[in-house]
């Protein structure tokens, strides 16, 4: 495989700009895919749609959305740890269609196509990241946090065969629910670990981690992670099986310590710009909703958005923040308080709030849509800031 040494190098190489920095694509789209999930309850409450499918907003949300996000990070950073070639056109436009369709199928309840489509999206994510870590070409090791990367990608597989599966007649119920779980919380429970585990340090100013085999400590580490994500796994199998308050509340353990040591999030960020902040609040709000929906499994699915709308909404938005800024080279709004992630940060929190006293109001649905509305104003305001320099060419 080719290697790119630089960036810049790359460009001059007539590598487009999109290649490069995959993010410029992804995050937008990921935008839309989220407009698209949580208007859903909108649209519903407004009355302008009939009908709504929890399930479809979920997989929406998870699957296109985060996805995407996730995506736009991993296609940029991969290539650059390693130093070699950026993502090539055609896997570029075969990511951004499995993501399309995904969505698309989720929307129209046709979960089979939904989950064949994010099945690929992994597929996609597996060979690229395979061929260039393990190329000898490969300039840098993954950090050891990243061992939860693959394991993230074992949830989305299982649970995406699980979900389609469910189809099948005859099916087992249980297939539907253990592969849910796999999908909404376990792909990015892992994710945030493990990516968490270099980006975190990174944005909060202290020494990011070493490369994997750079010494027997790493080696530990690894198996430390390898030992999370397993933990991570038996608990889905565990609350599958009935243990509805351990299995997230060992979660949450696991997930408190991941990000709590691993990423160094026990303290706060030692620099400033205001979405260093909001990305260490997410770290907590991931382990918080977990304790509290296995404290009150009642309120299982409002206190799981703690987790969905503070934890992993809100840290896609804050490090796609990051990588924006620092590659767009704007270290004062960096290091500075933009009023458009003041409001994108207010507006998740608020949209949080919302949600969240939904369930236990007798305005539900008008909680659902002034939730909605909230939260969608708070990415249109990132979309306006960050969106056309973004999409500048
Ligand atoms: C901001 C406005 C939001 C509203 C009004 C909202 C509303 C809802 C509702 C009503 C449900 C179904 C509840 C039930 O099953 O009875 C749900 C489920 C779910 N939502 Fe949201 N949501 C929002 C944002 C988000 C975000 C940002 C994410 C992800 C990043 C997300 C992920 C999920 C998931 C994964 C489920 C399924 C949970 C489960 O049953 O285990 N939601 N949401």
């Amino acid at each position: 495989m080719a290697t790119t040494p630089h960036p810049e190098f790359a460009a001059g190489l007539g590598i487009s700009r999109w290649r490069i920095e995959p993010f410029r694509l992804f995050f937008p789209l990921g935008v839309l895919f989220a407009w698209i999930g949580v208007g859903h309850w909108l649209t519903y409450a407004t009355g302008v749609t009939a009908t709504y499918s929890c399930k479809s907003h979920a997989l929406v949300q998870i699957q296109a959305f985060l996805m995407s996000f996730a995506a736009g990070f991993l296609l940029t950073a991969v290539p650059r740890r390693t130093r070699t070639a950026p993502p090539s056109a055609a896997e570029m436009i075969a990511m951004a269609a499995a993501l399309i369709v995904t969505s698309i199928a989720a929307m129209a309840e046709r979960w089979f196509v939904s989950e064949l489509a994010y099945f690929c999206v992994f597929l996609i994510l597996a060979q690229f990241a395979i061929r260039r870590f393990a190329g000898r070409a490969a300039g840098r090791r993954p950090p050891a946090a990243f061992v939860l990367v693959p394991i993230a990608a074992v949830h989305g597989l299982v649970g995406a065969a699980m979900v389609a599966a469910a189809e099948v007649q005859n099916s087992p119920a249980w297939t539907e629910h253990l592969g849910m779980l796999l999908i909404t919380q376990g792909v990015f429970l892992c994710l945030t670990v493990g990516v968490g585990g270099l980006i975190l340090p990174l944005m909060s100013g202290t020494p990011p981690p070493a490369d994997l085999g750079s010494s027997p400590r790493e080696l530990w580490k690894a198996a430390a992670y390898g030992a999370a994500g397993a933990a991570i796994f038996a608990s889905f199998i565990f609350e599958q099986a009935g243990s509805t308050q351990i299995a997230p509340l060992l979660r949450a353990i696991v997930v408190a310590v991941g990000l709590g040591f691993g990423g160094n999030a026990w303290r706060p960020p030692g620099r400033t710009g205001v979405h260093r902040k909001l990305v260490w609040i997410s770290a907590w709000m991931i382990p918080v909703g977990l304790a509290i929906s296995a404290l009150y499994p009642d309120y299982r699915v409002p206190a799981l958005h703690i987790l969905f709308i503070g934890g992993f909404g809100l840290m896609a938005f804050g490090v796609a923040t990051h990588v924006s800024l620092s590659h767009l080279e704007m270290p004062r709004a960096a290091s500075g308080r933009p009023l458009a992630i003041i409001l994108m940060g207010a507006a998740f929190l608020l949209a949080l709030f919302i949600r969240f006293t939904a369930d236990a109001s007798d305005t539900y649905f008008q909680h659902l849509g002034w939730a909605s509305a909230v939260w969608i104003l708070g990415s249109a305001a990132w979309l306006l800031y960050l969106g056309p320099k973004l999409l500048r060419r």
